[in-house]
């Protein structure tokens, strides 16, 4: 009988789909992390894994689970956890769940720029400290996105439904930089490509869309923030090590930006010094696919990745090296 491993309990009916396949369902945990060497050891003889953006899958993990292991689907559209070379060599497929969570990505995007614009997080602290003396006509004043322009930094799926949630319903004047220039998007998505260093000047937000890769870690760092605007606002929802954080932290400290909304850290859980403390910074815990639709289709697609593995097809979401 086929083992299939997942780290942790997933939403939807994803693993009675795999058990109705006749494959054996084994579950990490439900509700926390599980420590390395107890993956490894639960793992092993498995020939599906199915893992979280959280769980480091190298070559050591690998050998753990054994040769017959012929599949890691993450159940995440980012697979920076995995080493995609140590699994080539392998010849273990790694499959992502890309699509499904653009939409619940691209709103949350949208949520935390106009919290971060609007200092809805801010000004809702002010208020349950009971604070609010009453109407004023400089009490929280923030900033209008229609005819201002937006910048952002990758144009896949995310990024394209950025640009026409903003464009449309927002009046924002949609410019894009990534490693290469896309004329079909930018037909599609309305969307001008410019250089990055044009990008980091005029825009009014930077949003960040790009996987993580040796050659995206600290595509922002101190630099970058001083070349960006001082009414500027950063918004990411990508990968945290995208940003150097500390960076981030002095620029905002600095006033050099007028603002940032993360989701996505540098060393999650945990912040850079001095983080939490800033209050033009709107922070969430990772959460820009946390809709029950977008996880429920990411479990959906990881067991369809995984059957069609073990079936001996060619799975529809592959990552290649
Ligand atoms: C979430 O961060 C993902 O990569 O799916
Ligand atoms: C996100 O859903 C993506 O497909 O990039």
């Amino acid at each position: 009988m086929k083992k299939v491993f997942s780290t942790r309990q997933l939403p939807g009916d994803a693993f009675s789909r795999l058990r109705k396949k006749g494959y054996q369902v084994q579950v990490g945990s439900r509700t926390s992390s599980l420590l390395r060497q107890v993956f490894m050891s639960k793992a092993k003889g498995a020939d599906a894994l199915i893992t979280l953006l959280t769980d480091r899958v190298d070559g050591e993990v690998m050998d753990a689970v054994g040769r017959q292991l012929k599949v890691v689907a993450n159940y995440a559209v980012g697979f920076d956890n995995i080493d995609l070379a140590a699994a080539a060599k392998r010849g273990i497929r790694v499959t992502n769940t890309p699509g499904v969570l653009a939409q619940a990505v691209a709103e949350h995007t949208v949520a935390l720029l106009l919290s971060v614009v609007r200092r809805i997080p801010e000004s809702e602290r002010f208020l349950r400290k009971k604070l609010y003396r009453g109407w004023e006509p400089e009490l929280f004043l923030g900033a209008e996105l229609a005819g201002k322009t937006l910048g952002l930094v990758g144009h896949g799926r995310v990024g394209c439904r950025v640009a026409d949630i903003l464009k449309r319903g927002f009046d924002m004047n949609v410019l894009y930089y990534d490693v290469v220039r896309d004329k079909k998007a930018e037909g599609v998505c309305g969307i001008q490509y410019v250089s990055f260093i044009r990008l980091l000047r005029e825009a009014d937000v930077v949003s960040l869309h790009v996987p993580l890769f040796a050659s995206t870690r600290h595509l922002i760092s101190s630099s970058q923030l001083r070349t960006m605007k001082k009414t500027a606002y950063l918004v990411n929802t990508s990968r945290g090590p995208i940003v150097e954080e500390r960076a981030l932290v002095s620029a905002l400290k600095k006033k050099e930006i007028a603002g940032a909304a993360l989701d996505v850290f540098e060393n999650e859980p945990r912040l850079a010094p001095g983080l939490v403390q800033i209050e033009n910074a709107v922070l969430t815990p990772h959460t820009g696919s946390a809709t029950v639709e977008a996880r429920t289709s990411m479990a959906d697609l990881v067991a369809e990745n995984v059957i069609a593995v073990l079936s001996g097809k060619n799975p529809p979401n592959l990552v290649h090296l």
